[in-house]
């Protein structure tokens, strides 16, 4: 009887191996375990052995038994999965998941709207470096070594005595090692200064560099310029105000105001009661700067000016806090 079970055991094995479709599997079940199957009828015979045989054969027969029940079991399970496979109609033609598209940082997409207005404005858009030299963002702009007006730029130091730039301003002089006047240049770029962080101020930020050279060039210019530029950007009437200001490269320096977005110039908590937004930096290019770019300052004259782009940006979507654009946090970021 062992011989006969170990007979029934390899046979059924090997059937179910082969077992390629749910029917087949199904006969399979009902010739072994079946109420006439072959594993059921060895089964009934065990009670007619003798005594000391009945317990170690019913033990190996309900063995073979289990063994086959479980690999029925499994079989159906995996073949009724490659039935459900197979039955589902493959059509090739059917749309993709969209792939989900990224689109440009909120302080990029303002930037280009910034030089948009500028190229509107005939101006040539550049762009500096990151790492500068101490003679670029300081010397040549008139911001001797040792200078206290050097302090006025809290400056990240890098091996080598290079620096992270504080400012655009040294890719005005830069263009001009290339350029002659007339020029009207826009320089927008990332800029670096060593501050603490609060709503308002963040170590890396951006700034749009604007310089104009050519005969007559003058402070109206400067003003007019940066009106039509407010204007355009917010598609309003503002009205800008200029007061006086220190900056070592400029002479007279200005300090140029917006009036406030919110009040129109009544006072509110956004301009701190006093109607007007400081908005940037600005001058005519000082005498000493001209020369140094290779300029005549007996012929020409010129205006700069340099604002900060994340400040802009904030006003103009109404954001409270720099931080939240450098976090890289999808639901600030996909608003946009
Ligand atoms: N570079 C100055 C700053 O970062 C701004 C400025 C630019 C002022 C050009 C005048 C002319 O503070």
């Amino acid at each position: 009887m062992k011989d006969k079970l170990e007979q029934i055991k390899n046979k059924a094995l090997k059937m179910l191996e082969g077992a390629k479709d749910l029917n087949f599997l199904q006969t399979i079940e009902t010739n072994l375990l079946g109420r006439k199957g072959e594993l059921t009828n060895l089964l009934k015979q065990v009670k007619d052995l003798p005594n000391d045989q009945k317990p170690i054969v019913g033990k190996m027969a309900n063995e073979v038994k289990n063994e086959i029940v479980d690999i029925i079991k499994n079989k159906i399970v995996e073949l009724s999965q490659a039935d459900k496979i197979s039955s589902t109609p493959l059509d090739m033609t059917w749309p993709g998941e969209p792939a989900e598209i990224g689109h440009l940082h909120p302080i990029t997409q303002f930037q280009r709207k910034i030089e948009d207005i500028f190229l509107s404005m005939g101006f040539e858009i550049l762009e500096g470096r990151e790492i500068e030299t101490p003679k670029y963002n300081f010397d040549l702009l008139n911001i001797p070594k040792n200078h206290p007006a050097r302090d006025m730029w809290d400056t990240f130091y890098l091996e080598k005595g290079l620096v992270l730039r504080t400012h655009t301003s040294p890719m005005q002089l830069r263009a001009m090692e290339t350029r002659k006047p007339p020029v009207r240049l826009l320089v927008p770029g990332r800029t670096f200064r060593h501050e603490a962080t609060d709503a308002s101020h963040e170590t890396t930020f951006h700034q749009y560099e604007g310089l104009v050279i050519d005969e007559n060039i003058s402070v109206r210019n400067l003003l007019s310029t940066l009106e039509s530029f407010f204007q355009t950007l917010f598609g309003k009437e503002v009205k800008i105000k200029a007061n006086g200001s220190y900056f070592p490269f400029t002479e007279p320096s200005l300090e140029v105001s917006m009036s406030c977005l919110i009040c129109h110039g009544e006072g509110c908590s956004v301009c701190k009661k006093t109607g007007w937004l400081e908005m940037l930096g600005a001058g005519m290019v000082h005498p000493k700067v001209l020369k140094n770019m290779g300029v005549d300052p007996e012929k020409y004259s010129g205006f700069a000016f340099g604002g900060g782009i994340e400040r802009l940006m904030m006003l103009y979507h109404g954001i409270d806090d720099i931080r939240l654009s450098y976090k890289g946090d999808l639901n600030y970021l996909e608003q946009f």
